[in-house]
């Protein structure tokens, strides 16, 4: 290989981290058209190089909203205003009980998203497998395997995520991101330290409180041992209840946008603030406006 030249060698010496996307488990109704999603929506379409990732979710799952008397026509609006915008893809959810759930049970909901697309012309691009196995456990490995390799293969949705929402043990998520997920969401918690009732923290001490003791102190403090900063890229991180004060910060702006800079400065993957939990989409501070402009922000856009 012959000797860069010096700029060159500057230049990759350089390379800023990559950009941490948004991943938004979107669990409310679309209403009339997906006029619900409108503000989703909006806020994609002023940042379009922020990647996004969104989960619907039916109900627990595909449901069936294209049975007589459904609102199919208003999920095929709504999930399909969002994936037709530039790097937006649209995720279903689909539940394994951590990997205990009837496997049948768990393709057909795969194979009824998948008809989504086939019959109902929405571009879905993958599967968000929630109540993913968060422990060692060697079947659970062969079931999460024989899935994924369904969803893309069989289903032709490429994307995949499992949501855990911790590690039961300092590196028992390896076996999962050795499958090669797209994204294994390792931290689920919440930011406020007293729920507000609608946040889904409650009770409150179930939880740990993200970042009490400053900017990206949680990742550091628990994700670099418990699952290891090898796998920070095809890491999420959902954080719930940004609202009131976790102790330290109280929930503005100013904190929210620090809070998502320390996230794209160690190569997080994926990650999102609510201000309640996944069915308030508009609710401030973290509303779906502020946070896709703050991490657009954050990533340098
Ligand atoms: C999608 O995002 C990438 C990366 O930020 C960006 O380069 C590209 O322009 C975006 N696509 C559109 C259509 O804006
Ligand atoms: C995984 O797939 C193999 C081959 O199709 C099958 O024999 C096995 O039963 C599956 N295991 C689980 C846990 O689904």
């Amino acid at each position: 290989m012959h000797a860069l030249p010096l700029s060159l060698l500057l230049l990759t010496s350089t390379a800023t981290v990559s950009a941490t996307d948004l991943l938004l488990p979107l669990y409310t109704d679309p209403g009339s058209n997906g006029a619900n999603w409108a503000t989703v929506q909006s806020a994609l379409a002023n940042n379009p190089s922020l990647t996004a990732r969104v989960v619907i979710n039916v109900d627990n799952g595909p449901g069936n909203p294209f049975a007589k008397g459904g609102d199919g026509a208003n999920w095929v609006a709504g999930a399909s205003a969002l994936a037709d915008l530039p790097n937006v893809s649209v995720l279903g959810y689909v539940h394994t009980t951590q990997a205990t759930r009837a496997y049948t049970k768990v393709i057909a909901d795969v194979n009824s998203w998948a008809s989504w697309v086939t019959a109902h012309g929405v571009a879905l691009d993958g599967i968000f497998l929630d109540e993913a196995p968060a422990s060692v456990c060697s079947s659970c490995v062969t079931y999460m395997r024989n899935l994924t390799t369904y969803i893309r293969d069989t289903a032709e949705l490429p994307f995949v995520v499992y949501n855990p929402g911790f590690p039961a043990t300092v590196g028992a998520l390896d076996d999962y991101y050795a499958i090669g997920p797209d994204l294994i969401n390792a931290l689920e918690t919440c930011f406020a330290e007293t729920s507000d009732g609608e946040d889904l923290c409650t009770p409150a001490g179930s939880y740990t409180i993200y970042d009490e003791d400053g900017y990206g102190t949680t990742i550091d403090s628990t994700l670099e041992s418990w699952v290891g900063t090898q796998y920070y890229s095809q890491t999420s991180i959902l954080v719930h209840g940004f609202h009131g004060t976790n102790g330290l910060y109280s929930a503005t702006s100013a904190t929210l946008s620090s809070e998502l800079q320390a996230i794209v400065e160690r190569g997080i993957g994926a990650a999102v603030f609510t201000t309640d939990q996944w069915i308030t989409p508009d609710v401030g501070p973290a509303d779906i406006t502020t946070v896709a402009d703050l991490l657009n922000e954050a990533n340098g856009a």
